[in-house]
């Protein structure tokens, strides 16, 4: 059975759910216990088209028996890149300058116009590193003055192969000039950046976050960014998506773009083929490749 998508709402996928065995969601589906009861004890498999995997409630599916599937590895490149796009349009204020623009409002060349901020040279705080922030690491170690990390636990290919040095987040914050996050959604992670530690970031820095919205307490980021407490954000993801608050979408200095981070026809199109992968080798009795539970 094939339906869904954005005009799927709950009710029709819980009519649709009961005698499913694989159940295909995606960052927008919340699969919750209600869920998987409504499907029945048919179901074998939850195949997430994402690598993360927050809107699936992991403990409902172990407690039923139901294995759960993501999508690693093929999207690393895409998201990774859309983090150093949002970076470098954060810091030239590419947002703005394209506004104004096609507003009609530029009138010519200007030596004082649209300053931003060059990346050269800068601290780089890469914020979770796993496969997407050791490749956001990586592409911007050219670049990189200096080259920090927050993880739970070391990283030493990343200290050996780049230059990382792993800080808390407090200091990591604190020395960084462009803070990226890529670190998982989920109640652990809820709110890590909030006014407190957007107060310890310096009023030059930018603040970039391609991994979800929950981990940005957006309210005082709306709040920094009109305060200038920091100097600029490029965000792919809200914490209520696809609702953007008003206060950042009437923030000058926050380019925005709406949860593209895997979105180029090579990541997708592998992410469908392990989505398909994953639910064949579960229905068909053997370990799938993506297996988170
Ligand atoms: C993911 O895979 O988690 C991405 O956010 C989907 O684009």
């Amino acid at each position: 059975m094939r339906e869904g998508g954005l005009d799927a709402t709950r009710e029709r996928l819980l009519e649709l759910a009961p005698g499913v065995r694989a159940i295909v969601a995606d960052p927008t589906v919340p699969v919750d216990g209600e869920l998987l009861d409504a499907a029945g004890e048919e179901l074998a498999v939850v195949a997430n088209f994402a690598v993360g995997y927050d809107n699936v409630d992991l403990e409902a599916c172990r407690e039923r028996g139901v294995i759960v599937t993501n999508t690693p590895g093929v999207l690393t490149n895409a998201t990774a890149e859309l983090a150093l796009a949002l970076t470098t349009a954060a810091a030239r204020r590419l947002g703005e300058t394209e506004r104004a623009l096609r507003a009609g409002e530029w009138r010519g060349w200007d030596p004082g116009a649209w300053l931003g901020t060059e990346l050269s040279g800068a601290t780089f705080a890469v914020i979770g590193m796993g496969r997407i922030g050791r490749r956001y690491a990586e592409l911007v170690r050219p670049l990189a003055g200096r080259l920090v990390y927050v993880a739970r636990s070391p990283k030493p290919e990343a200290e050996r192969d780049l230059g990382a040095e792993r800080l808390d987040l407090a200091e990591a914050l604190a020395a960084a000039d462009v803070v990226s996050l890529h670190a998982p959604g989920g109640p652990e992670t809820r709110h890590l950046i909030g006014a407190v530690e957007l107060e310890r970031m310096k009023p030059t820095a930018i603040l970039v976050n391609t991994a979800r919205g929950s981990l940005v307490d957006s309210d005082a980021l709306a709040d920094a960014l009109a305060a200038g407490r920091i100097a600029a954000a490029g965000l792919d993801v809200y914490e209520n998506e696809p609702e953007v608050p008003a206060s950042l979408l009437a923030a000058p200095n926050c380019v925005l773009a709406p949860h593209v981070g895997s979105a180029t026809t090579k990541a997708r199109n592998a992410m469908a083929v392990s989505v398909a992968e994953n639910v064949l080798a579960v229905l068909t009795g053997t370990e799938p490749p993506n297996r988170v539970a």
